[in-house]
């Protein structure tokens, strides 16, 4: 206020209208004549007054002066007298009327146009509207003539201190870490005021704590709250409510105060190690647990939480320490013990683990505390279970010779009960592994014996499964395979590997080969096959052929001489011996037919028929004889059908018979070609649904067996 009035007194040499600026203060603690008392004939104003007009243009001046100043929230029974407007101009007689415009005029602010008294008539409040800008005017009372120009002025609404203070955020929470020193910094809040931050200490807050002694303290100005106790235990207690008081007035008494509430919640380091529950743990297994099963749980608990909370486990000693491991459950937090390696209850009955668990993340603060680990004992003891045999091989291969005596032992298996109350074994033959029945096995003594006579050619592997049962107990089984192999016997003569069919040209040169064969043996002798050829003993001499060796095993046919002529003989017939190298060694007789052919002079073969010849000259000596055979073959048949006929169903006969008779008609009648005229053609009546009747063949196929059955 005496800065305020000191400038009032600089300034106040310009304006016509004179503000009284009323100390409020003062208007607030008296009744309001005496403000109207007070504020008459002020002395300001009066003495320069003169001065003043004459330097009227250069008023135009930052007035600070030219404000009034109303305290808010004033609700007394009577308008508030906020100022008085005065000029000290000389009317004369005319008489001065104060006219008030701007915010609030005639609202909120009222003018007395004679004595020109403003009262606030309207409670006012700074929150709401800080201060109003108003126009003052003195007019001519009779004419409403402006005696002088408007001033303008300012009201400012004058803070009280009614607002308390908030916390506009609360409640709040924060958290600090256990064991932090004294001191360390928690958070900080703030509360806001409302009152004028600039007037008075209405919005001069100071902070303090109401509950939450001895644990935090609070900074008075600052708010900022910090721990007041060293190493406090989140172990022991995790969460603190803090209560908070701001208080304005500079937390002075009669000022407002506002409370807001801070739960500070202890985060967790790792200041504990983790401690086993049991010094000692006791597990037992079955013999024949899976590898990789859970035996059992060791757990070492942690006061801590999260990963302070966490521990690996680990075997650090043990007669067991090849058989088992121990893994970290992170989820569970415990160690789980799991087999490695089979057990046998046979070889050893128990073992002794020494497992430890340790603390991962380690606070170098609190490794001085002693380790981070703990370890405790596990005893495991080994069950014995009922074991399934054991064979003495997990697989078994024999081997047989193909011409093996039936029922010759091949091999033998074995197997055992492993088990203490050893079982004795029956075995036996999976017989879906040997659908045929070719193997036998004694039940006793594992023997595997023959049963059915083996081919190599046939079947060169019998993979057969044997499945051993203990007798005490039919549940407990093996099952192993045994693969047979049969080995070769030289039982299989060689022969000719295809149906030849050799060709002699009539004007071929001696030495000339007519044909090469070879020769198949069904056998696989160890070194490969290796033929023998001859000629029948008594054909060694033959006039018309020899035979020559070649390197690739094969066989060369050679004409000795020329001048064979179809007329003379049209086909002959050549059997060759065939030995292979067995021990002993097996020989058959194939007969080769050559047939004489008319061929060109480059030896192509152009014409084997000899039509022409064959009925005034007559027939071979061997044609004649097969054809005879034929003749007499088909007879047979026709007798023998027709007697089974007879027997079996009578009305058939007379049908069965026209039957036959049409099926040689009936051939007779589709013939009429060139072969017709051929002898042969009975060949094919005998067989009609055998080889369709060209003439090489047919003939060959009949004359073979004849020089062989001879042999
Ligand atoms: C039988 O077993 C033998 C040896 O294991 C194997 O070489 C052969 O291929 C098997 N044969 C069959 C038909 O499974
Ligand atoms: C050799 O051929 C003649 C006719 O060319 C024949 O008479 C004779 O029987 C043949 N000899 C043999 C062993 O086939």
């Amino acid at each position: 206020m005496p800065e305020r009035l000191a400038e009032t007194l600089v300034d106040l040499w310009t304006p016509l209208i004179i503000l009284w600026i009323t100390l409020p203060t003062c208007v607030y603690m008296a009744p309001m004549n005496q403000a109207h008392t007070l504020t008459t004939g002020s002395p300001l104003g009066l003495s320069r007054q003169s001065e003043e007009l004459r330097i009227l243009n250069r008023s135009k001046r930052g007035w600070v002066w030219n404000q009034m100043f109303v305290l808010e929230e004033f609700s007394g029974p009577e308008p508030i007298l906020v100022g008085r407007l005065h000029t000290d101009l000389d009317p004369g007689s005319k008489k001065i009327k104060y006219i008030l415009s701007g915010d609030g005029a005639g609202t909120i602010f009222q003018i007395n146009d004679i004595t020109g008294d403003i009262h606030a008539i309207k409670r006012l409040d700074r929150e709401e509207k800080a201060e109003y800008t108003l126009t003052a005017q003195a007019v001519d009372w009779e004419t409403n003539k402006p005696l002088e120009p408007p001033s303008e002025f300012i009201i400012k609404v004058q803070d009280i201190n009614d607002n308390a203070p908030e916390f506009l955020n609360g409640p709040y929470h924060a958290t600090v870490p256990e064991m932090s020193i004294l001191g360390t910094s928690v958070t900080n809040v703030t509360a806001t005021d409302a009152d004028d931050p600039v007037y008075g200490n209405s919005a001069k807050l100071v902070y303090s704590i109401l509950e939450g002694q001895p644990y935090f303290s609070i900074e008075p100005e600052t708010a900022i709250i910090k721990t007041a106790l060293p190493n406090m235990d989140r172990e022991a207690k995790e969460e603190y409510l803090v209560v908070i008081q701001a208080k304005d007035m500079g937390g002075h008494s009669g000022g407002l105060s506002g409370t807001t509430t801070l739960t500070v919640t202890l985060t967790d380091v790792n200041d504990n190690p983790p401690k086993f529950a049991q010094s000692l743990y006791h597990f037992s297994v079955p013999e024949d647990v899976v590898l990789g099963t859970a035996i059992g749980r060791v757990k070492a608990n942690d006061q801590d939480i999260g990963e302070n909370a966490q521990s690996s486990y680990d075997i650090i000693d043990g007669d067991g320490t090849a058989l088992f491991e121990i893994t970290s459950d992170t989820q569970a937090q415990d160690g789980v013990i799991r087999l490695r390696k089979p057990l046998d209850f046979e070889t050893k009955k128990s073992y002794t683990l020494k497992v430890e668990a340790a603390n991962i993340h380690i606070d170098p603060r609190f490794s001085g505390r002693g380790p981070f680990k703990d370890t405790a004992t596990v005893k495991i003891v080994v069950e014995d279970a009922d074991e399934p045999p054991v064979f003495s091989s997990p697989t078994y291969l024999l081997e047989v010779h193909e011409n093996a005596a039936l029922n010759s032992v091949i091999g033998q298996v074995t197997a055992r009960d492993p088990d203490i109350t050893s079982s004795p074994i029956r075995f036996s033959i999976d017989r879906h592994t040997d659908l045929e029945r070719q193997f036998n096995i004694n039940a006793d003594d594992g023997k595997i014996t023959l049963a059915t006579p083996l081919d190599r050619e046939l079947s060169v592997w019998h993979n057969i499964t044997i499945i051993a049962t203990e007798i005490r107990n039919h549940s407990q089984i093996s099952r192993v395979p045994v693969a047979i192999k049969v080995l070769d016997v030289n039982d299989n003569a060689p022969e000719f590997a295809a149906e030849y069919e050799a060709f002699l040209c009539e004007n071929g040169k001696p030495g000339q080969v007519i044909q090469t064969v070879s020769a198949m043996d069904k056998d696989d002798p160890k070194n490969g096959h290796y033929f023998l050829y001859s000629l029948l003993p008594e054909m060694v001499n033959n006039p018309n052929f020899t035979i020559k060796k070649n390197e690739d095993n094969s066989l060369s046919i050679l004409a000795k001489h020329n001048g064979f002529s179809r007329q003379k003989q049209e086909v002959y017939l050549l059997p060759i011996v065939i030995s292979d190298s067995g021990n002993p060694p097996l020989s058959s007789t194939s007969t080769l037919t050559i047939r004489v052919c008319g061929c060109s002079n480059d030896g192509v073969v152009q014409s084997c028929n000899v039509e022409a010849y064959v009925l005034p000259i007559g027939l071979s000596m061997g044609a004649l004889i097969a054809i005879l055979a034929c003749i007499i073959l088909l007879l047979v048949i026709v007798v023998l059908f027709v007697t089974l006929r007879r027997h079996k169903n009578e009305p058939l006969i007379i049908k069965d018979d026209e039957d036959v008779r049409e099926n040689i008609i009936r051939y007779d009648d589709e013939g009429g070609g060139e072969e017709d005229t051929e002898a042969f053609d009975i060949a094919t009546l005998q067989n009609p649904d055998g080889i369709n009747g060209f003439l090489p063949h047919d003939r060959r196929g009949l004359l073979r067996g004849i020089p062989e059955n001879a042999a």
